[in-house]
């Protein structure tokens, strides 16, 4: 059986629990008090044909602040989790292919108690980690979905799957201060855990069908997008309108990934809790299959790298979700129906498709949230922001990794709107890749910092 605190969201626990009666994998995260962590964690799985089992699937060696740059080969530290020191955090880059420099923590052994069951147990620091099983995999790096050698735990599904998806299981450790802290470097993203007293704290996660002529998924002329209704949606007397936060995914990926893999409810039903921002509901649409002419886009070879997944361009998708996400959301649910209470955000292509809506939606949405922004120059030019001066009161925010590889195209972005008067917050995650953990970072600051806060944005109101 698994233990309940391997819940990877809502839904994914309670379809875990029905296909745990033959359950064959299962992750438990212990609090042990001890070092180097205070947690451990322990995988299980049970694969009686594998002569050898790592775990990867988005696992990570970790590395530290003084052993990491954000240039991909032989810059990070690579330590075991055994030998983890407060302020250690791990990122998501390439690895390098020279044997000599592979070394691979996440070996499975074989169980004392059962022949074909594999263990792993290793300390572990906060945080949300994907992971999946590798079996006969000599070299984790290459070892994918499309090459028979990644197998996601059956017992923790991700919340949907579409082909191309991110196909990741995760789990998610607390933090403990009295291991953990670090003078160096606040690594505590205990903000992604569960909201405590969930029939008060916490909100609901649903996935929903809407009409959208063209759409090539989940059938013909349907689509589909992962909602968040905050704790109290639908129960008081009088019709409220909540404020809206549209949410993009990023390239080769989907609307179930801020929910999978970035946990974004409990982020919400945490910021809403503490009084960081009013109840909000959050729609994250699907920018894939929206039309068959959209599949003329750049292809990204990672994930399913057999069958790269073309991103459409932006103004294609703004264009179809104005046409037909944007007025079924608004009259399906309780939400606002003007500008200052509408959100736009994404992250990577996302972050793209945000800076679209900003130029091309400026009407629709107050605030726009770019995290990790894959953006690429033409920007804006003065006479852009001449015939449109609204774009000069916004509620902006950019955002992204010290290691990310968009660093510098989200810098050039950023000196691009201060060059033209454009305000915008800022948060450099100081730990962050491009990767989830950067991802979830720039949402908890972008929500908490910009989201629904009085315009033009004060940029001298500290927190
Ligand atoms: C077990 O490992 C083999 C490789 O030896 C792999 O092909 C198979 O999918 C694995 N089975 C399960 C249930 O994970
Ligand atoms: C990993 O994959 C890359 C790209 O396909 C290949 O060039 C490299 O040789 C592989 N490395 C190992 C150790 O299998
Ligand atoms: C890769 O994508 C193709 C096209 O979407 C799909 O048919 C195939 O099943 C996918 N392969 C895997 C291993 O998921
Ligand atoms: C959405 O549509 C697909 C395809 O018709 C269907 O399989 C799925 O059950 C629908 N989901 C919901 C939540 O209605
Ligand atoms: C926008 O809608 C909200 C919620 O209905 C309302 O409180 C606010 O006054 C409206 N603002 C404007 C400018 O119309
Ligand atoms: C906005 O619209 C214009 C005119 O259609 C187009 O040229 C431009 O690419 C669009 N997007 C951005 C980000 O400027």
């Amino acid at each position: 059986m698994r233990a309940a605190v391997t819940l990877g969201g809502v839904l994914s626990a309670l379809l875990g629990l029905l296909l745990s009666h033959e359950a064959s994998a299962s992750v438990t995260v212990r609090k042990t008090g001890r070092p180097p962590t205070g947690y451990e964690v322990e995988f299980r799985y049970i694969n009686a044909t594998a002569r050898r089992v790592l775990i990867g699937g988005g696992l990570q060696p970790f590395t530290d602040q003084f052993h990491t740059t954000g240039t991909p080969h032989r810059t990070n530290g690579r330590f075991d989790p055994h030998d983890y020191q407060p302020g250690d955090f791990w990122v998501s880059n390439p690895w390098p292919q020279l044997p000599e420099d592979y070394v691979w923590p996440y070996e499975m052994r074989r169980s004392p108690d059962r022949e074909d069951e594999w263990v792993y147990t290793a300390p572990f620091p906060s945080g949300t980690y994907t992971y999946a099983f590798l079996p006969d995999c000599d070299y984790a790096p290459n070892c994918t979905v499309d090459t028979g050698k990644l197998v996601v735990d059956p017992d923790v599904p991700p919340f949907m799957n579409v082909p191309g998806d991110q196909l990741s299981s995760n789990f998610h450790v607390p933090f403990d201060e009295k291991f953990q802290f670090s003078p160096e470097l606040n690594t505590n993203f205990d903000y992604a855990l569960p909201a405590p007293n969930p029939c008060r704290n916490r909100g609901r996660v649903l996935h929903v069908n809407y009409t959208s002529p063209g759409s090539l998924h989940p059938a013909k002329d349907i689509h589909d997008f992962v909602l968040y209704l905050p704790p109290g949606y639908g129960r008081s007397k009088t019709k409220k309108e909540y404020p809206l936060l549209y949410l993009s995914h990023g390239a080769n990926g989907n609307g179930a990934d801020w929910e999978n893999l970035g946990r974004m409810s409990h982020i919400m039903d945490n910021l809403i809790r503490q009084g960081h921002i009013p109840p909000t509901v959050v729609v994250a649409p699907t920018f894939y299959n929206l039309d068959a002419t959209h599949q003329d886009g750049l292809k990204f070879l990672y994930g399913n790298r057999s069958h790269p997944v073309p991103v459409p361009a932006a103004r294609l998708v703004r264009e179809n979700y104005e046409k037909y996400l944007f007025p079924f959301v608004e009259s399906t649910y309780d939400v606002c129906r003007n500008a200052s209470c509408r959100a736009f955000a994404g992250l990577s292509m996302g972050g793209v498709l945000t800076y679209e809506m900003l130029v091309n939606a400026t009407d629709r949405f107050d605030y726009f949230g770019l995290f990790s922004p894959a953006t690429l120059p033409p920007y804006l030019s003065e006479k852009d922001v001449a015939r449109n001066p609204a774009l000069r009161n916004k509620g902006i925010m950019v955002a992204y990794g010290l290691y990310d590889f968009v660093f510098q195209w989200a810098r050039d972005l950023q000196n691009a709107l201060d060059g033209l008067g454009i305000r915008h917050a800022t948060r450099v995650t100081p730990f962050g890749s491009h990767s989830w953990s950067t991802f979830q970072d720039n949402f908890y600051w972008y929500t908490r910092m910009v989201l629904w806060k009085p315009l033009p944005l004060d940029l001298r109101a500290r927190r």
